[in-house]
């Protein structure tokens, strides 16, 4: 096995902190207004992400381990502002938060002062300071497509401009068969050492034969879907998921509009789009995935069985580190980094299929699975050690691959994202699986 030391070093970590602090800065250029309003209740203001980002870099950078900051910049009174667990975000435009002004000098302060830090702590323990400062820069990824997702349900005038994906091509209907097999789940910290604590420890599975999709369900199928009547016939839909949709008077994928014409259009980042019928679908809620899967005569795959797809060479009997091999991810392998503003058509990656030939794992959507969030056995928290602990068996679903607004920092294989089934203001799709 080789090992990727040299694209983990702690100049690597700190670049991929700098392109994170690009986007978000790329996210909060807007007027105060903007920045301070809630555009949806689902959402906090995005001056909230922005001061978030450094307060959690102060918290894990600054303010653990040796040279503690005497005189923080984010006081105790204001640092529990930003903690995400005690404030629900329909409810952040109510607290005495920094505004954009105080919130920007703030960042810029903590990261200065962690540069200098990196400086000075590069001579002794380089691997340990290189996943502090990774872990942080991931954090910060993350939270730079929470605000993509805030911008996409903001009305008024777009803020950004979408720049082009490579075109779609038709792929073979057939779902892809991946043989019955053990292989190695999670990542190993010496192949992987950015991983984050719920990707360990790598442990044997078996895992039966199954058939996956070779590319995520299209708008296309979905307005199928629609059409026959799917979102009327509780006979497709778990009781949870009926219930749900009733409730919430859910009657097709968020953000869709009738064209008046037999046909759809979408809004996206403020803007009436027609509906491209061979993108993958986005915004659609976990209980509409499991019903479409059900309408369609298939089901979600487990998170395992997404994993092995992805990232198992069942020739070599090792994993990749990426679908397609070792390289890092490049414009024709997948969409990422938050460019496109929207998924590219299915087929437009086929230099990123996986061993087994599956397409557009890593990019366009997350895809839900039928995983519930619980920990690998033998699993132990890292420095953020309330990552993901608190999180486990909460109701949450996995989903798996990272979108379009996702970057090859806040998303690999091995990579689990998790949220509640209901959710679909995120970029959410999914990949069909069968029994084999
Ligand atoms: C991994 C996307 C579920 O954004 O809710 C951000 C990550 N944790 N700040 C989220 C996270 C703390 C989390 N997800
Ligand atoms: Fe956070």
């Amino acid at each position: 096995m080789d090992d990727h030391t040299t694209d983990h070093t702690l100049e690597v970590a700190v670049a991929a902190l700098q392109a994170g602090r690009r986007t978000t800065t790329r996210l909060t250029d807007a007027a105060d207004a903007e920045l301070t309003v809630q555009h949806s209740p689902l959402m906090s203001p995005l001056v909230w992400d922005l001061a978030h980002v450094g307060q959690q870099e102060e918290l894990w950078l600054l303010q653990q381990g040796a040279g503690v900051e005497r005189t923080p910049v984010f006081h105790p009174t204001i640092a529990c502002l930003y903690d995400a667990a005690e404030h629900p975000r329909a409810s952040r435009t109510q607290l005495p938060l920094l505004d954009p002004r105080e919130s920007r000098r703030a960042v810029a302060d903590v990261r200065n002062r962690v540069l200098d830090r990196v400086a000075r702590v590069r001579a002794q323990d380089p691997q340990q300071a290189a996943f502090a400062v990774a872990m942080v820069a991931q954090h910060e990824h993350q939270h730079d497509e929470t605000m993509f997702a805030t911008h996409n349900l903001r009305s008024g005038d777009p803020l950004l401009a979408a720049a082009p994906t490579p075109p779609g091509r038709v792929v073979p209907a057939e779902p892809v068969l991946v043989p019955a097999g053990e292989f190695l789940l999670g990542v190993d910290p010496v192949q992987e050492p950015w991983a984050l604590d719920n990707e360990h420890p790598q442990h044997r599975v078996h895992v039966p034969a199954f058939r996956i999709g070779r590319v995520p369900v299209t708008n296309g199928e979905w307005a199928a879907f629609v059409d026959d009547g799917g979102y009327e016939d509780p006979r497709h839909w778990t009781r949870a998921g009926w219930a749900h949709r009733r409730e919430a008077g859910i009657v097709a994928p968020l953000g869709w509009s009738r064209d008046g014409a037999g046909g759809w259009t979408q809004r996206r980042f403020a803007v009436e789009v027609a509906l491209d019928p061979a993108a993958p679908v986005q915004h659609v809620d976990c209980h509409e995935a499991e019903a479409f899967a059900r309408w369609a005569g298939a089901r979600l795959p487990t998170e395992v069985e997404w994993e092995k797809a992805c990232a198992w060479d069942p020739v070599l009997g090792r994993r990749r580190r990426w679908p397609w091999g070792q390289e890092a991810p490049t414009a024709d392998r997948a969409n990422l980094g938050g460019h496109a503003l929207g998924p590219a058509q299915v087929g437009a990656y086929p230099a990123g299929a996986s061993a087994y030939g599956v397409e557009q794992l890593m990019g366009d959507v997350w895809e839900w699975t039928s995983s519930d969030f619980a920990p690998w056995p033998g699993f132990s928290p890292m420095l953020y050690d309330t990552y993901s602990a608190p999180f486990f068996g909460g109701g949450y679903r996995v989903l798996r691959g990272g979108s379009w607004a996702s970057t090859p920092v806040s998303v690999r294989p091995s990579f689990r994202n998790w949220d509640w089934p209901v959710r679909r203001q995120i970029f959410t799709g999914l990949r069909l699986a069968w029994d084999a």
